[in-house]
């Protein structure tokens, strides 16, 4: 669909700063050289693709996406190996899910082949962005917005796809260490048929009230339950959530109100080929709480491409505290973190064929530089 769009590359002449120090990074809080940027109409397709300076959009004020929300993007991340390539991890699910929360938002969307390219030749050309200490990425913030100025309700008929990406590190201040969770039990992420599923504003505007009680409780992220019974366990923070009992790992199922996490379906796949159950089943609250009372609930982490995964050590529900593996990293936890950022770097076998080293060659030939 997309096969044959040209990537026009204008040079930035300005070099934004760089903070010297990794361990100052953070997350999302810097931003390379140049963006890519194309737009859409029903006449022309995807259009005006290029890779330009890094620079403030224009927009139109009455641009439907700053009205009526209709916005997704993706998260990944490229990483510098220590042989000095650049990795790419699952990408290819990063463009199945942006075409599926398109497509629940009415939106026009990008093919996979289109999106791989841009992702990849935007990270070529800000390459010198990527942090070469462990721990440490180039996040890749693709989005696709509404741009037509119009104010009655009706989905879009031109949009903008553009990329961003930045250098970050732990996306926690306390790096990959055990996080104190509030469990809300009224407000809720997502319902059964409303947008948990797609990877949408909406969801994380609609996330900061809870955050907001969570974090003057003194936690650092919310641990969501279903809409209806307040019971079953969803999601926590932005990450998808799993618990370990001494013969299984359980994680909720995918049915329609939770993100489908790159991260979380990598977890699942490699604890099974490490002869470890996983079941994708409902987990309640109470179980939880009641399994770690007895001592069978070992571990709990959260799973998400920008922490990894990031293990949970205290639950505070309905005024309780319950402590989790005495609020220490677990043995799971500390071992899928190792081996998730090893691969991610090509320092594992690709078992999965999960890994791709960028191929300098192929870009320049996809790329078609018209500078
Ligand atoms: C992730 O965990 O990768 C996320 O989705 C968080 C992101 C919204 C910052």
């Amino acid at each position: 669909m997309n096969k044959n769009i040209a990537i026009r590359r204008v040079r930035s002449v300005h070099r934004r700063a760089k903070p010297t120090d990794t361990r100052e990074l953070g997350f999302g809080r810097y931003f390379s050289d140049h963006f890519f940027a194309t737009e859409f109409d029903r006449t022309n397709g995807w259009n005006l693709t290029r890779i330009e300076p890094m620079r403030p959009l224009q927009i139109d004020a009455a641009a439907i996406c700053l009205h009526y929300g209709q916005e997704v993007f993706e998260g990944l991340k490229a990483y510098r190996g220590k042989d000095n390539g650049i990795y790419l991890f699952r990408w290819r699910r990063n463009a199945a899910r942006l075409r599926n929360s398109c497509s629940r938002l009415m939106m026009e969307t990008v093919d996979e082949e289109f999106f791989g390219r841009a992702v990849k030749t935007l990270v070529l050309v800000d390459q010198d962005w990527i942090p070469n200490e462990p721990d440490c990425s180039l996040y890749i913030r693709p989005t696709i917005i509404a741009t037509d100025p119009f104010l009655g309700v009706r989905a879009g008929d031109e949009y903008a796809f553009y990329i961003i990406v930045g250098p970050v590190g732990a996306y926690y201040p306390g790096g990959f260490n055990p996080i104190r969770i509030w469990v809300s039990d009224e407000d809720v992420r997502a319902v059964k048929g409303g947008l948990g599923e797609a990877k949408t504003a909406a969801n994380y505007a609609h996330s900061l009230c809870a955050q907001q009680k969570a974090t003057a409780l003194g936690y650092s992220q919310v641990l969501w339950l279903d809409a209806i019974h307040h019971q079953w366990v969803e999601e926590v923070g932005t990450m998808n959530i799993f618990f370990r009992t001494k013969d299984e790992v359980i994680t909720p199922p995918l049915a329609g109100t939770i993100l489908p996490g790159v991260t979380r379906d990598s977890v699942i796949t490699l604890c099974r080929h490490w002869g470890i159950p996983v079941q994708e089943r409902p987990i309640s609250i109470d179980e939880v709480i009641d399994r770690t009372a007895s001592g069978e609930l070992l571990e709990c982490f959260g799973t998400g491409t920008a922490a990894v995964i990031s293990p949970v050590g205290t639950l505070s529900y309905q005024g309780r505290e319950t402590v989790i593996n005495q609020h220490r990293t677990g043995e799971l936890a500390q071992r899928l973190y190792d081996y998730l950022t090893r691969l991610q770097r090509g320092e594992e076998e690709d078992v999965f064929g999960w890994v791709e080293r960028i191929d300098h060659q192929e870009i320049e030939e996809l790329a078609r530089w018209k500078e």
